[in-house]
């Protein structure tokens, strides 16, 4: 049941009685929620925000609309943590409670000065036409934990651009603060401005981002702008991107390319390909921060725009992934899932097993949420793979053509359907390392992230199983291959 536009944009405060509560007593019955993800207690939850490491913690936002699973107005909800794994829920960082922001507390990022939190966000207004106006808000946040709002940042939309301008991502650089914002350009094609500040609150137009993409799709969200190795990615969410081969299958992309530093001074950024991030069905609008260890940290939204999800009728909808390093080695980025991941780790299963054209259902492991390490050797096949989730008719199957160099998910069989008219396989090439294939798999109640041969590519989607499909297969076809599986229980996370 769709609700009207004057139901989506009701704050918190302009509830029925109840309402809320009821909604999250809807979302405690649900069978698909989640054990060691960050999810809302109700409501939908989109882009990550504001993710950061300050005083002592990280802390790490998302966007919320607290009264149905639909996109309404939006919130910023603030969850911390010590060590990117046991999150705390803390409330609500920003609502929508300014004139400069009435129509949504849209995505932004987070930066600390003189101990105070910086949280730099899009301020999304409409008129009663309906015409949005965007403006770049700023709100601090102190070592309590209170949050509060300065005046907005930047109050115009700089010509040649539309009212699609959003998404501040802030870094520091030497005596100034820089930001990237997504935009759209009068010509509808999407692109990333940059600005500059000595002190974040006068801030200064520098420019469009000089790239080799003048026209790639229609609007860029969520920049994001770092350096690794000495080298600088920006990373960005476009849409209107074609589908082409086996990429771009979803309905919006989210990727990175990988360049020379950007010139801070002209914007001139002289760069690589655009590579999709995750070769999943469900990854979008990630965002960076850097680590007190200065390890490069990512976290996306495990979900998509404007495609309905199984627990829309459960009273809430979508999670986060798990944190990922990224590095980058021989030229090319890797995903890794963070090491502190481990610390959830329970009870061990390991079995070793030659697999020769047929398939292997384990005796000894199974399960509905865990983490998982296959190797698979001596591959002498034309397919090999892994089915998991494995009940009554259903199976998430992930498998690898050593001669196409390809690794596919199908999630056709995965359980309750979803966005059936964006297909229901995913796949990416990938390349033997040295003969093998190694598959480093976090498995939730309703979700799958996939990490091939150690962070190369990384393959995150949702899937909707029956609670009692928590089988595991190996198979081969046209001949054999040996599996190694290590399999950890991951113990669920202290109460939120
Ligand atoms: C990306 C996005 C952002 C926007 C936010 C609103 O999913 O559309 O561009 O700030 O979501 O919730």
């Amino acid at each position: 049941m769709k609700m009207s536009r004057t139901q989506l944009y009701r704050t918190l405060d302009q509830a029925d009685v109840g309402e809320w509560e009821a909604l999250k007593v809807l979302a405690d019955q649900s069978p698909w929620r989640q054990t060691f993800h960050i999810q809302p207690e109700a409501g939908l939850l989109n882009d990550p925000n504001g993710f950061c490491f300050f005083n002592g913690e990280y802390h790490l936002f998302y966007q919320w609309f607290p009264l149905g699973t639909q996109h309404g107005i939006k919130y910023w909800y603030h969850t911390s943590s010590t060590d990117l794994v046991h999150w705390r829920n803390q409330g609500i960082g920003i609502a929508p409670d300014t004139i400069y922001d009435s129509h949504g507390a849209y995505s932004g990022s987070a930066i600390e000065k003189d101990n105070l939190l910086y949280l730099m966000y899009t301020g999304n207004t409409r008129n009663k036409d309906w015409k949005r106006y965007p403006f770049q808000c700023m709100a601090v946040m102190n070592t309590q934990g209170h949050i509060s709002k300065l005046p907005p940042v930047i109050e115009h939309v700089p010509d040649g651009y539309s009212d699609h301008f959003r998404d501040p991502k802030v870094w520091q650089d030497g005596e100034y603060y820089y930001c990237v914002i997504g935009a759209q350009r009068i010509n509808h094609t999407g692109c990333t401005v940059m600005y500059r500040s000595p002190d974040l609150q006068t801030w200064t137009f520098q420019g469009e981002l000089q790239t080799s993409l003048p026209s790639f799709g229609y609007m860029w969200e969520c920049p994001d702008y770092f350096e690794l190795n000495q080298q600088g990615i920006l990373l960005f969410s476009p849409q209107g991107i074609e589908p082409f081969a086996d990429s771009f299958q979803n309905i919006y992309q989210s990727g990175y390319m990988i360049g020379t530093p950007l010139d801070l001074n002209t914007c001139e950024f002289d760069h690589g390909d655009f590579c999709e991030l995750d070769h999943g069905f469900d990854f979008y609008a990630p965002q960076t921060t850097l680590a007190p260890d200065g390890r490069r940290l990512l976290v996306g939204w495990l979900g998509m725009p404007e495609i309905d999800y199984p627990t829309d009728h459960q009273g809430w909808a979508h999670c986060l992934t798990l944190p990922r390093e990224l590095t980058i080695e021989h030229g090319e980025l890797r995903q890794r899932p963070v090491q502190e991941l481990t610390q959830l780790r329970g009870q061990r299963y390991h079995v070793n097993h030659t697999v020769d054209n047929q398939h292997h259902l384990l005796s000894s492991i199974q399960g509905a949420h865990y983490e998982m390490l296959v190797q698979i050797s001596d591959i002498q096949a034309t397919r090999i793979g892994i089915e998991l989730c494995v009940g009554n008719n259903e199976k998430t199957v992930l498998y690898y053509q050593p001669e196409l160099e390809k690794l596919t998910l199908d999630r056709s069989l995965s359980g309750q359907p979803l966005a059936l008219e964006y297909g229901t396989t995913r796949s990416c090439s990938l390349s033997l390392d040295e003969g093998t294939v190694t598959l480093h798999l976090f498995v939730d109640t309703s979700s799958i992230e996939i990490f091939a041969n150690d962070g190369r590519k990384v393959l995150t989607a949702r899937i909707f199983p029956q609670p009692d499909s928590t089988g595991i297969s190996l198979f081969t076809e046209d001949g054999s291959a040996c599996f190694d599986v290590t399999q950890w229980d991951l113990l669920a996370k202290e109460e939120q």
